[in-house]
């Protein structure tokens, strides 16, 4: 792993959003702030939005590839993504174009990707480890996770970066495996916990302690995201499954304690 704080020569890009959901409408913001200029595709229509934000909205997937855009950002969700990129006429594409993702799992979409795009494209793989609640005042100091994966433009990919670079965000050079295996043990982890709680439906209650308030928090958050988003980072990443049974091992090792506990406190009650 390697953490960058070098500022590279960037150049203002011109960027092609797929999945102008709420996480690419989030990302969208920041980008336009900066001044990249930006096109957008989705499988609904975010016409009126983009309008207002003053980004190209395309329905048609040829009119979008043909935009010419630098960077083609891939942030569908994590289930569609092979139906997504299979339905881009790449065929159409008029010049090499760095496709970087935004997948909140790694390894998957990095093998996809590889199969799916024609060798010419450069491809970044990449993970925000924030989302519009985390980064609403601002990227500094949020961690930036990528691996880049085929890069022959160096230009176009230093200035990709350096949009995230630029906002304060630690940068992390990892592998997509290397990721994965983490981000089970703490995000997957984070979000499994989270629907637990809502399962529970835990609410406040006029005694709150601040664990129980951080709990409420954790709660609201995860359930913010998507259930198509949370499912993805079980399904595709090989690493969730195991953490899924650690948590359940955990639990049962914890409940089982208590028990044995109990069972001591009710002999000791017994009459002599
Ligand atoms: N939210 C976060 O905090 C966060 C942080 C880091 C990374 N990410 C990653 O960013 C990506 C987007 O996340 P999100 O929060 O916006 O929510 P999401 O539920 O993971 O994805 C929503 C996006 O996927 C599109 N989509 C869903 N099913 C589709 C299908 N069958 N065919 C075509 N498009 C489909 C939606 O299109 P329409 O809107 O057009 O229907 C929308 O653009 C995900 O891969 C996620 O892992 C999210």
């Amino acid at each position: 792993m390697a953490v960058s704080s070098s500022s590279p020569l960037s150049r203002t890009l011109r960027i092609g959003i797929v999945g102008f959901g709420p996480f690419g409408q989030f990302l969208a913001k920041t980008m336009m702030k900066q001044g990249h200029t930006l096109t957008a595709t989705s499988r609904s229509d975010h016409s009126q939005l983009c309008a207002r934000l003053g980004i190209s909205f395309f329905r048609g997937m040829n009119e979008f590839i043909e935009a010419e855009n630098d960077v083609i950002m891939l942030c569908t969700s994590i289930l569609s993504l092979t139906e997504v990129l299979e339905s881009l006429p790449l065929h159409c594409l008029k010049r090499p174009t760095l496709f970087a993702d935004v997948l909140s799992v790694k390894e998957g979409p990095r093998e996809v990707l590889l199969q799916v795009l024609p060798e010419e494209s450069d491809v970044l793989c990449t993970h925000p480890m924030f989302g519009p609640e985390s980064g609403r005042d601002g990227w500094n100091g949020l961690a930036f996770m990528y691996e880049r994966v085929r890069i022959r433009d160096e230009a176009t990919c230093s200035s990709f970066l350096h949009i995230f670079e630029s906002e304060g965000c630690r940068m992390l050079e990892m592998s997509c495996e290397e990721h994965d295996k983490l981000a089970a043990r703490s995000q997957f982890l984070t979000h499994t916990i989270g629907r637990i709680l809502s399962e529970m439906e835990i609410e406040p209650t006029p005694i709150d302690t601040k664990g129980f308030q951080t709990l409420i928090q954790l709660k609201d958050s995860t359930i913010r995201d998507s259930f198509d988003l949370y499912s993805g980072l079980f399904v595709h990443n090989k690493f969730a499954k195991q953490e899924l049974n650690n948590l359940v091992l955990a639990f049962e090792k914890v409940k089982q304690k208590l028990e044995e506990m109990n069972e001591k406190s009710d002999l000791s009650m017994q009459p002599l």
